[in-house]
């Protein structure tokens, strides 16, 4: 039997709460959401606070009558350096094959391991993290005729347990051609959804933020999977279609299965194509839907829901609208150059290794320190460019909303303390308005001058900084953990209440790339989604709404867990890279 890895981060029982008002606007629907979702240190958000194994969901969907096309194991055409991803065109784009669609998914979606506890317990592992590891997002390719994959374009479901792509719909060639027509040849779309029950089956209300969070890792894993490609990968505007698009809303497909809840599309190209930052498809044809027949049925996940949680669906009726956020101008953020200390074009590990060995530290050692160097390059990580070329934010059309507020605990040459990183350099004064007048606003010492890190408060706060996260003990026994600060009501004001998604996604991304950070630098990271709300805002003297913390996550070297066994993803390229 197949059972997720549930650890133990999980809440206490609470019983399921009432709807929101449906007199509210979406930006209000919201806020309520948000707030009522909060974890406090008297009361957790809602959930049914224990695991009802009878309805745990199946963590692999799959269309029953699809045809399946398995996808290869090739090796790499060149071995990449991980830095390599970051650096665009620094390789000759691979060519669209049924190879390198495979490559793509690997390193995306697919399962990178499998684990075994106490010779009975089965769970998988992949690319890309998920709350609980229960894995909400499913992934879908919109591709041209690509041989060996099928001889007219159209519309695939990810399978991850098979490696393999279901082909879900045909597409006419002149429709694609029309579909596409802002796109260089070769073009593909890529789409994500989420299942929402997955998450909610154990973590009830909060369930969305994670959702949404994971939909942010996914989407860092799509664009550096591209990078590895030589490709480049665009966040395309929220498309409002994207249901018809990839047939989410045929009601026939879905007879008593679990919903998937459209989340975002992007395109991938190949080759050295700038993006404009705002782009469309063509509206027409994706409005009309672009399949002309469908094949499959989705499987019915658990074989029934014990709780409803309607503020789930009403948070996610109030997000879809589509959303412009274009931000065009760069030029107050700094150039590679001003970022990183040299070498930067340099470092240990291949992109496989990294992206396929990425793994959360289930628990910490309480013992090692990273040096500033390392500390600072992870961070420099996290900021765009001046060119606004830099992956994985390229990807992404608007400025940083996203910002830290750092527990630093074992860092060479640094005080231990509180610090704060300004994603973008030019909200430095709101943040400082926004906390604590007592904060040192301090520049590190041998800080890279374009890193706009600041210390703010010298001290331990490794107890601190686990309390706030729901008393994780990772938080406190890394070498650092942070908290992610959304700068949230301005950006629901300036773009409306479906930038709510974006910000987690943000949240995400950044995460992702602390995640293969951590890998490259040979410790690990974990990702936070129990913290405690306003008890974070506090330690920082955030008082109004605001800013909102949206993630937590913590980096240092791991304890393994000795009690598992690891076996291969998938035993077909375990056989072929035998001897
Ligand atoms: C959004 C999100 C929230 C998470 N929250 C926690 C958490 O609060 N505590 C924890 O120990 N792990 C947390 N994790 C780590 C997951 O449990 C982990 O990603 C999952 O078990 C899969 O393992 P892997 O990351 O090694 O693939 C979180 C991961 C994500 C993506």
């Amino acid at each position: 039997m197949v059972l997720g890895r549930l650890p133990l981060y999980g809440e206490p029982e609470v019983s399921p709460g009432r709807s929101q008002a449906s007199s509210l606007s979406a930006e209000e629907l919201v806020v309520a959401y948000h707030e009522r979702t909060k974890h406090h240190y008297h009361r957790f958000a809602a959930s049914v606070g224990y695991m009802d194994w009878a309805t745990q969901p199946d963590p692999f969907r799959r269309y029953e009558g699809a045809s399946l096309v398995r996808l290869p194991f090739p090796e790499m055409g060149q071995a990449l350096s991980y830095w390599q991803l970051y650096v665009a065109d620094s390789m000759e784009p691979a060519p669209l094959s049924i190879d390198s669609v495979s490559l793509f998914f690997r390193y995306a979606l697919s399962l990178t391991a499998w684990k075994r506890f106490h010779e009975t317990t089965w769970s998988s592992l992949r690319a890309n993290p998920s709350s609980g590891n229960l894995h909400p997002t499913e992934g879908y390719a919109l591709l041209p005729a690509v041989g060996a994959i099928h001889d007219r374009p159209g519309v695939y479901h990810y399978a991850p347990k098979e490696h393999g792509l279901e082909r879900r719909a045909d597409v006419d060639a002149s429709v694609w051609a029309a579909l596409m027509t802002a796109f260089p040849e070769d073009s593909f779309l890529v789409g994500l959804s989420s299942i929402h029950w997955r998450e909610a089956w154990k973590y009830g209300e909060r369930a969305f933020r994670y959702c949404q969070h994971d939909v942010g890792h996914a989407l860092g894993t799509l664009r550096f999977a591209a990078a590895a490609l030589g490709w480049k990968l665009f966040l395309l505007d929220r498309v409002d279609a994207m249901s018809q698009l990839l047939g989410l809303n045929r009601d026939a497909n879905y007879a008593g299965a679990e919903r998937e809840h459209p989340e975002l599309l992007a395109v991938v190209v190949r080759g050295n194509w700038a993006s404009d930052r705002g782009l469309c498809l063509s509206k027409e044809v994706a409005s009309q839907g672009a399949a002309s027949r469908w094949y499959g049925t989705a499987n019915v996940l658990s074989p029934e829901h014990s709780v409803d949680w309607p503020v789930i669906d009403e948070v996610a009726a109030a997000t879809t609208n589509p959303t412009t956020a274009i931000d065009e101008d760069f030029s107050g953020f700094p150039a590679e150059e001003e970022l990183f200390e040299p070498p930067v074009r340099s470092g240990a590990f291949t992109a496989k290794k990294v992206i396929l060995g990425r793994r959360s530290a289930v628990s910490m050692d309480a013992s090692t320190a990273i040096s500033a160097a390392t500390f600072f390059r992870m961070l420099a990580r996290l900021v765009p460019t001046r060119d606004g070329r830099s992956v994985p934010w390229d990807a992404i059309p608007w400025r940083p909303r996203i910002h830290l507020g750092l527990f630093v605990h074992r860092v060479n040459d640094l005080s231990p303390g509180l610090y704060t990183l300004a994603r973008d350099p030019e909200k430095v004064e709101q943040l400082q308005q926004a906390m604590r007048r007592e904060f040192l606003w301090r520049r590190p010492p041998s800080c890279p001058r374009g890193l706009p890190l600041y210390l703010l408060k010298e001290g331990d706060c490794r107890a601190l900084a686990a309390s706030v996260s729901c008393g994780q003990d990772i938080a406190g026994d890394g070498a650092f953990s942070l908290g992610m600060i959304a700068d949230y009501m301005d950006s629901l004001v300036t773009y409306g209440a479906a930038f709510y998604r974006n910000l987690f996604w943000e949240a995400g991304l950044v995460g992702q790339v602390l995640y293969l950070e951590a890998e490259e630098a040979s410790i690990r990271s974990t990702g936070i989604g129990c913290y405690f709300d306003d008890p974070v805002h506090e330690v920082f003297g955030i008082s109004s709404r605001d800013w909102q913390s949206f993630y937590h996550f913590t980096v240092g070297g791991p304890v393994e867990d000795k009690r598992l066994t690891t076996l291969p993803a998938y035993k077909l390229e375990e056989k072929r890279s035998a001897p």
